[in-house]
């Protein structure tokens, strides 16, 4: 169940108004699933939620519960007990069976942690209500710490060489070109083109790599970016976007391949004549990059030098060289 992308809902609130998923974007959201309003288990779980609500607020997160019962009962549960949660209605335990929270017909108590990408990052089926609103609170606060770290793909996403020769499906290669089509572009432009070399078009391809880049002539997947400036804003002060938007397709394409455990090169040495010609990319046309990808493998084949950086740590300027505060040069920074 971990891992998975929430699935959606539409119910009433004790309000009688209707509620979805949506309604908590940019939130983490704890969902939990109890059997009856007004009975012992479901009070005390419903008062350790409202009493604990200021800290999952400061948490950037909503509480909300659901159950079978109608909005009218709902409503008298809230006030009776001076509730501060969500309560939502799911009469036909539509919502329970979405998030496979039912057993033998009826509500098994379950609690979810949703993140603002809507993913079920944890979850209790059968939970025993003493102690659970306090231990989903410290979960949530892992969660959260976890989050506002560096995104794991981006962090770990390099230039690798040492790749398998071993194939990549074709369904993630198309999955790789997905993420880059949903990249956001100027006016919606969308001004790349992408050409996953196959075949005889990749071992052409290949022999338009200079000797530097002999890695890449063992890759399974070499995808070509083209673009050309009429396919994007041209705005004034040299603001021509195609080269931007493909960046940013590339950008999404490289992430999208770290989590799922490939590598994603681009590179800019190759000869772009050839590359059209091998690919039959019309002559107005720029190649911009063109992306190595494959599975990880030996470093063996790799030069030494090569394979010094494949272990070498992050090289970066010093964030303060490249980034400001108020104007341009100026460091700035929390002092
Ligand atoms: C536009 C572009 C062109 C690049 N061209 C090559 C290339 O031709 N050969 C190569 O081995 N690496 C190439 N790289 C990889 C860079 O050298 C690498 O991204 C950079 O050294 C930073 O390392 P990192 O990506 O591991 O953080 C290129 C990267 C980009 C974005």
């Amino acid at each position: 169940m971990l891992f998975k992308v929430a699935p959606d809902f539409s119910l009433r609130n004790s309000q009688g108004e209707g509620m979805d998923l949506s309604r908590f974007r940019g939130k983490y959201l704890v969902l939990y699933f109890y059997p009856r309003a007004m009975t012992q288990g479901c009070t005390r779980e419903a008062r350790d939620f409202s009493r604990l609500l200021g800290e999952f607020k400061e948490l950037r997160a909503e509480v909300v519960g659901i159950s079978p019962d109608p909005p009218e009962r709902l409503a008298k549960f809230r006030e009776k007990y001076c509730l501060e949660v969500a309560l939502l209605s799911d009469p036909d335990l539509a919502a329970a069976g979405a998030y496979g929270a039912i057993e033998e017909g009826k509500i098994l108590r379950s609690t979810f942690i949703i993140d603002p990408a809507r993913t079920i990052r944890w979850c209790r089926l059968g939970v025993r209500v003493p102690g659970h609103a306090e231990e989903v609170l410290e979960i949530l606060r892992g969660i959260r710490a976890a989050d506002l770290g560096l995104n794991p793909a981006i962090r770990f996403r390099r230039a690798y060489r040492a790749l398998s020769e071993e194939p990549v499906p074709k369904e993630l290669v198309q999955r790789l070109l997905e993420a880059a089509h949903l990249a956001p572009s100027c006016f919606n432009n969308q001004p790349w083109r992408f050409v996953v070399a196959e075949g005889e078009s990749l071992e052409a391809v290949k022999e338009a790599l200079p000797g530097g880049n002999y890695w890449a002539k063992r890759a399974p997947v070499i995808i070509a970016v083209a673009s050309k400036p009429d396919l994007d804003c041209k705005l004034s002060d040299g603001r021509d976007y195609f080269l931007f938007g493909c960046g940013m397709a590339v950008g999404n394409l490289m992430v999208q391949a770290t989590q799922m455990g490939l590598i994603a090169h681009p590179i800019a040495g190759f000869d772009p004549q050839k590359v059209k010609a091998a690919l039959k990319i019309p002559g107005d046309f720029v190649v911009i990059t063109l992306v190595v990808v494959g599975w990880h493998g030996d470093s063996g084949y790799l030069s030494e030098k090569h394979r010094a950086l494949e272990f070498s740590p992050r090289e970066r300027r010093p964030l303060a060289d490249v980034a400001f505060w108020g104007y341009f040069g100026h460091e700035g920074g929390s002092g």
